[in-house]
């Protein structure tokens, strides 16, 4: 967990930045979650700067509002799905193509990367083929008998040491049975295109990185001695960190080492792919909500919001982050608060540990850098609505 009272010193948003969003929930009401779509733009293109050698996934889960599927798009970028209506989400920007160019788009730029699948999943999926990756013997045998024609990437264990969301306990074949996997895969007739892993998500150790490329580079060696055959693929899955605070290195550093790594271990023919989720939407989003209820417990002031860890903030829960409550108002005087979100849970504590000025019934507050895994995992316990979503810096359409 991210300790909840550090402080937040990057991607602060300016005064002007500030005053803009403060006039867009008086307009728009709240909660209001504000997708900036040319930053979105800004990070794909900064992955792919920094990463020139590498395909670009945008993992849907993280944020898969169509909106920002669609800027992606039009960016340029492939897509990482889990599910059929991830899948289709994407599908929506390319169902007008004509076929052959469709089904080529499908192969070459989505990947399923949900190792296990649903038989009925897997039946739709046929005719598209595209790759899916896949971690165990009796996923084979459904893939054999289900999607045969898809193309397929081994994924396997790494070490996801110091991640904020670990991985590695639920997904990921043990490198040491890679060969073996492979080798019944091609046994059934199906084709094994490549391997991948996933360092587990927002990954401030790149350590793990060089351990999980090693690894790789072994496996494909051990691959190529024993059946004198080379894999075309190599998946780094996600993880790429954010700049919640001023202790995540950048993307900077790390796309050197990866660039550096990548030419020491493998051919330069090898085609690399990512699935960044995280670091193409987080710092794109900004959330505003109302306080609509004020008390003082035990000598501490509470607020209550109207957006909560059922909702915006589920990421609190299911993502392990803490996320910052802000206040609008400049005031040198602050006081140790307490937030809650608005349902009738007590587990709907967003902070004990919010130094906010003293906040009346009506004010905004607003959290950044909360554009993933968050509205994603949104509910709709206790009749609460899930927050407006505002589209701005889109050129598809006026804003809203
Ligand atoms: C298979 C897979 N790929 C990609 C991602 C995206 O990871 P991140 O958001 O850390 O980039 C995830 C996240 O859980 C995942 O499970």
């Amino acid at each position: 967990m991210i300790d909840p009272n550090r402080k937040i010193t990057v991607h602060h948003i300016g005064d002007e930045h500030k005053e803009l969003l403060y006039k867009l929930a008086e307009e728009h009401g709240t909660p209001l979650f504000i997708v900036d779509h040319q930053q979105i733009e800004k990070q794909y293109s900064e992955f792919t700067t920094r990463l020139p050698n590498v395909q670009a996934y945008y993992a849907v889960k993280a944020n898969p509002d169509p909106e920002i599927i669609k800027t992606l798009f039009d960016a340029g970028a492939s897509f990482d799905v889990s599910t059929m209506k991830e899948f289709n989400l994407v599908y929506e920007n390319i169902k007008d193509m004509p076929e052959k160019e469709r089904l080529d788009w499908i192969k070459n730029n989505i990947i399923v990367a949900n190792t296990i699948k649903p038989i009925e999943m897997l039946e739709e999926l046929d005719k598209y083929g595209p790759l899916l990756t896949f971690d165990n013997a009796e996923e084979l045998k459904k893939i054999k008998a289900h999607a045969p024609h898809s193309g397929l990437i081994l994924r396997i264990r790494v070490p996801n040491t110091g991640s904020l969301s670990e991985l590695s306990s639920k997904f990921g074949a043990d490198p040491s049975n890679a060969v073996n996997l492979i080798t019944e895969a091609y046994v059934m007739g199906l084709t094994v295109e490549g391997l991948s892993f996933h360092v587990g998500s927002q990954c401030v150790n790149f350590e793990n990185y060089i351990v999980a490329l090693e690894m790789c580079s072994g496996i494909l060696k051990e691959y190529y001695a024993r059946t004198g055959q080379k894999m075309r693929i190599l998946d780094i899955g996600g993880g790429f960190p954010v700049k919640y605070d001023n202790s995540v290195k950048s993307i900077r550093a790390l796309a050197v080492l990866f660039n550096e790594e990548l030419k020491r271990l493998f051919p330069p023919d090898i085609l690399v792919i990512a699935e960044p989720g995280r670091f193409i939407v987080a710092n794109a989003c900004v959330l505003v909500s109302k306080v609509i209820g004020k008390a003082v417990r035990d000598g501490k002031t509470c607020y209550y919001i109207n957006d909560g860890i059922y909702g915006t903030y589920s990421g609190l829960v299911f993502d392990h982050i803490s996320y910052p409550i802000l206040s609008f108002k400049e005031s040198e005087e602050t006081k140790l608060s307490s937030v809650f979100g608005p349902t009738c849970d007590a587990f709907d504590t967003l902070t004990l540990s919010a130094e906010l000025p003293d906040l009346r019934i009506g004010d905004f507050v607003y959290t950044e850098n909360i554009g993933a895994y968050s509205s994603a995992s949104a509910t709709l316990f206790n009749g609460c609505e899930p927050a407006k979503v505002l589209h701005i810096n889109i050129d598809r359409r006026s804003i809203d």
